[in-house]
């Protein structure tokens, strides 16, 4: 062919998991019944408020664009739910609403790279951000890190790792795919360190609203002059109608305007107005309650996984995943995966698509189905490694 495609997609990977989901898809379609663990998104639907404002608003017919930063009424509600939530009073002026975090984390990405330059990111960690650096030609320098760090990168870490062209640091506490959480104390230090070298810290706050057992502490809380990102996706089961968020500091308004008015013009219409409803009380009890559900699955994956022989040393505190050790059972996590699919009709994502170290003895189980689907899906996994 003449036409020349991108030296940069080449250093894109693809999902794994994909792979694995097709052949999912064939084994359904075959009538095999397939256990999902493997999903990243609640199996909840969105909650009845949101689809009704969102419903009530398409059939007013208008549809048109909104500003390019998103809906002021719906950057309001954002900017009271940090003052609700994390007692931080941020100017509606600094949040932009994005499709999705994906969006955002672009957008962020887009006002802070420049060619060449090096972001530091936890391995394993979230594999779209090391893709978007590269898009972007900027470069990652993936930090293997583990469960000392309680999978996350701390102050030490960076301090070792900064090098010439470091610009800065990307977090996302819950982790995925760990779910551990980063602690105030740990992010304090971390943010001193990327601060005492002029770099800048993103924060992706997306799995914040299901964090478990304690108040999540946003890292706005500790600064202004930081990027935050978050979503409606997770906590509030949005993931089809991608909508999420960033927080910029003051001088960085005017660049992510511009950006945004280029790459996306504006989030979709009625998923900003569908979204004024997630701060409702009714939404935010539905929430707390999905919260509690998915808390009691994790306590039986976590359970179960350590009865039948993997590894995971630290509880996770938040998210719906939980990445075990299969080093007893196999050195090649993807094989498993894959055997463990045509065998017994559980899926599950491989640590490939996470990060580089430890990947071929990990696995990412998923809670995002019901218990009885969970318990199922162990069985078969036990029986899976016993014979
Ligand atoms: C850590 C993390 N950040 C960002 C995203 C992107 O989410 P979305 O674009 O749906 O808001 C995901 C999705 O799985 C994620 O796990």
């Amino acid at each position: 062919m003449e036409m020349k495609i991108a030296k940069r997609t080449a250093g894109i990977s693809p999902f794994y998991v994909m792979e694995l989901l097709c052949r999912a898809r064939e084994l359904e379609a075959q009538g095999r019944e397939i256990i999902h663990m493997e999903v990243g998104e609640p199996d909840f639907p969105t909650p009845k408020a949101i689809i009704s404002a969102g419903i009530d608003f398409l059939k007013r017919g208008h549809v048109h664009y909104t500003p390019a930063a998103g809906l002021p009424a719906l950057r309001e509600k954002i900017a009271g739910y940090y003052m609700s939530r994390h007692a931080v009073k941020i100017s509606p002026s600094r949040v932009f609403i994005t499709p999705g975090a994906s969006g955002a984390l672009l957008l962020v990405l887009a006002a802070l790279l420049d060619s060449g330059d090096e972001v530091l990111l936890a391995d394993p960690g979230y594999p779209c951000n090391r893709n978007f650096i590269q898009l972007l030609n900027g470069k990652s320098r993936l930090i293997p890190v583990g469960a000392q760090s309680h999978y996350h990168l701390d102050a030490d870490l960076v301090e070792q790792n900064w090098g010439e062209r470091t610009c800065g640091v990307l977090i996302s506490s819950p982790s995925n795919p760990t779910g551990t959480v980063i602690s105030q104390a740990k992010l304090e230090r971390l943010l001193q360190a990327v601060k005492k070298r002029h770099g800048f810290l993103i924060s992706d706050e997306i799995y914040h609203g299901l964090i478990y057992e304690k108040p999540a502490v946003s890292a706005l809380e500790l600064d202004d002059e930081l990027f935050v990102i978050n979503s409606f996706s997770k906590q509030f089961g949005m993931t089809g109608w991608r909508l999420g968020w960033a927080v910029v500091p003051e001088a960085f308004i005017e660049a992510s305007e511009k950006i945004s008015q280029n790459i996306f013009i504006a989030a979709a219409t009625h998923s900003q107005q569908a979204a004024l409803a997630a701060f409702d009380p009714e939404t935010t009890l539905e929430i707390e309650r999905r919260k509690e559900i998915f808390m009691k699955r994790r306590d039986f994956l976590y359970r179960r996984l350590i009865e039948i022989g993997f590894s995971v040393p630290i509880l996770p505190e938040g998210a719906f995943y939980i990445y075990a050790d299969c080093s007893r059972f196999t050195k090649d996590s993807y094989q498993f995966c894959m055997s463990l699919l045509e065998e017994e009709g559980v899926a599950v994502t491989p640590g490939r698509d996470f990060g580089v170290v430890g990947q071929a003895t990990h696995i990412r189980f998923a809670y995002t189905t019901e218990k009885e689907n969970l318990a199922k899906g162990l069985d078969k996994i036990e029986q899976f490694v016993g014979g």
